[in-house]
């Protein structure tokens, strides 16, 4: 990579637009494999509302956008058994653009995700993905994850499967202080 990948909060000034048709391109192969994943085609509204309701990351190289990921605190009234309970937090909305996957950006977004977790009080960072996408789900387990439980959500067509990471004290603060 040439340039240097800065990982930061995103910004109201961030381009929404930009961040959606990223969001789009990078889970195309996702839609194109039968997984109406939210992020396949949601508006540019729905981008903003589900970056606006937690606490979103965005990946630069060279000041353009290349990955974005949104930790979100607990929800009292989410579907999701595991996401209710307090100390979880959860990140959705993750992407990297299709020309810099499998370039450790994702591992890296995941990284500041769990330090920032961890600075908010949380005990677990947990995800959900279509247990169906099987590379996602053995990339999670590869970064520590563990599968936890099941749930379906209303705008999606699959079963999603729920793993989560414990968060430790050694974890959270060998994971450093990102500049957020
Ligand atoms: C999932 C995603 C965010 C990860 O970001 P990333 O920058 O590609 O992640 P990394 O480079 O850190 O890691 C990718 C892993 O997949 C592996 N991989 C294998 N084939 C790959 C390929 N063709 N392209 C990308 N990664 C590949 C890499 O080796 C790496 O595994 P490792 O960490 O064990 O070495 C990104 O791939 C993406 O946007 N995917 C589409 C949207 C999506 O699936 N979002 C998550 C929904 S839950």
């Amino acid at each position: 990579m040439a340039s240097p990948l800065t990982i930061r909060a995103w910004q109201p000034t961030d381009d929404v637009q930009g961040i959606t048709e990223l969001l789009h391109r990078a889970y195309a192969p996702l839609a194109q494999a039968g997984l109406r994943y939210l992020a396949t085609h949601q508006s540019a509204e729905i981008t903003r509302e589900r970056l606006t309701s937690g606490y979103p990351l965005v990946a630069l190289v060279g000041g353009a956008i290349v990955g974005t990921a949104t930790l979100y605190p607990p929800d009292a009234a989410s579907p999701c058994e595991l996401y209710r309970q307090p100390g979880v937090y959860c990140f959705g909305q993750f992407a990297v653009s299709p020309e810099l996957q499998g370039s450790g950006i994702g591992r890296q977004l995941v990284a500041h995700l769990e330090a920032l977790a961890g600075q908010l009080g949380a005990t677990e960072l947990a995800l959900d993905t279509a247990e169906g996408a099987v590379h996602l789900v053995q990339w999670y387990e590869r970064l520590g994850f563990r599968r936890v439980q099941y749930v379906e959500w209303d705008v999606t067509n699959y079963r999603s499967v729920v793993l989560s990471k414990s968060l430790s004290t050694r974890q959270v603060s060998a994971g450093g202080s990102p500049a957020l």
